[in-house]
């Protein structure tokens, strides 16, 4: 099958290296969620793929988060279609879901920033190698909050205190802060990424692949996601209520800083 937003590199021994190329930012569109969604059907199905690395082909960027430009648009085509963009933001959850759940071992190379929902695309891997570029749920900056799984499996990885310091201040940690606090398996330097990737995945993929997705699926029974999700995309929705958004969204296109306190001591 091919794809408009992703391009497909079959490895020795199972490997799949999945670059994720739509430009001009890398952000995450319509079409690439309806490409991961696709693709993860073709590769589920078949079993000589063992383990499924996700990457970039951007220069500079991972994933840019939400395509913002996108999103505005939509705000005002969804303006007062209650439940419109909550339905959005679970399509997003549910694809990324669909990479948390993926039945053999997933893997996150990342050379550059890893934003927004880049970061929660990432945190629903099993891992994540990093050599470039931020990671962080930036969502608060622009006044939403994270819609695709960010709540939930930041907080389960880093634990409530680290996640609601890296969710409210949308903090961009470098590669070297994002692995002393856990948040990324390794560091590595940019001009070996590829290569420690696929000799990682390689050593997953000499393993038992299968027993691995079943040992996630209990591991996920664990802490069922399902409720949280909900409720995150609920108020994904209801952050365009506060007003916040509207400036945190015009501001970042505007190339500016933000200024929500202004406009609360304005409407007070
Ligand atoms: N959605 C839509 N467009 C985006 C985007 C996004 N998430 N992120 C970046 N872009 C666009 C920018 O608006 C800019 O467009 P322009 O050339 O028309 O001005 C272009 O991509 C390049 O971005 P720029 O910020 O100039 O490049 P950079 O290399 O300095 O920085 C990023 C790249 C990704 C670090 C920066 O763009 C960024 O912080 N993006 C937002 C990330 C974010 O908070 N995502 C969460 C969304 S919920």
């Amino acid at each position: 099958m091919s794809y408009s937003t992703l391009r497909i590199e079959r490895l020795d021994k199972g490997v799949v290296w999945v670059e994720i190329d739509n430009p001009p930012a890398n952000a995450i569109s319509d079409a690439l969620v309806d490409d991961l969604d696709a693709l993860l059907s073709e590769l589920e199905a078949d079993k000589t793929a063992r383990v499924l690395i996700l990457a970039s082909a951007h220069p500079k960027t991972f994933v840019a988060g939400a395509d913002l430009k996108m999103m505005t648009q939509n705000a005002s085509k969804y303006a007062g279609q209650g439940g419109a963009i909550r339905d959005a933001a679970s399509r997003m959850q549910r694809v990324f879901d669909r990479v948390a759940k993926f039945p053999r071992p997933v893997i996150a190379a990342i050379h550059g920033h890893a934003l927004g929902g880049g970061c929660e695309l990432a945190l629903a891997c099993d891992f994540r190698f990093m050599s470039g570029g931020t990671i962080g749920l930036t969502e608060v900056s622009l006044g939403l909050i994270p819609g695709a799984g960010g709540t939930q499996r930041m907080t389960l990885l880093l634990g409530r205190a680290k996640a609601t310091e890296l969710i409210f201040f949308a903090k961009r940690l470098s590669k070297e802060e994002a692995e002393a606090i856990g948040l990324i398996t390794k560091a590595v330097e940019p001009e070996r990424l590829r290569e420690e990737v696929i000799a990682f995945a390689e050593s997953l993929s000499e393993r038992a692949v299968f027993a691995m997705g079943l040992a996630k699926q209990a591991m996920d029974a664990a802490v069922p996601l399902d409720h949280g999700l909900t409720v995150e995309a609920e108020n994904f929705e209801r952050t365009f209520g506060t007003g916040e958004p509207l400036e945190g969204i015009a501001a970042f296109l505007q190339k500016r800083p933000a200024k929500f306190l202004k406009d609360a001591a304005a409407k007070a």
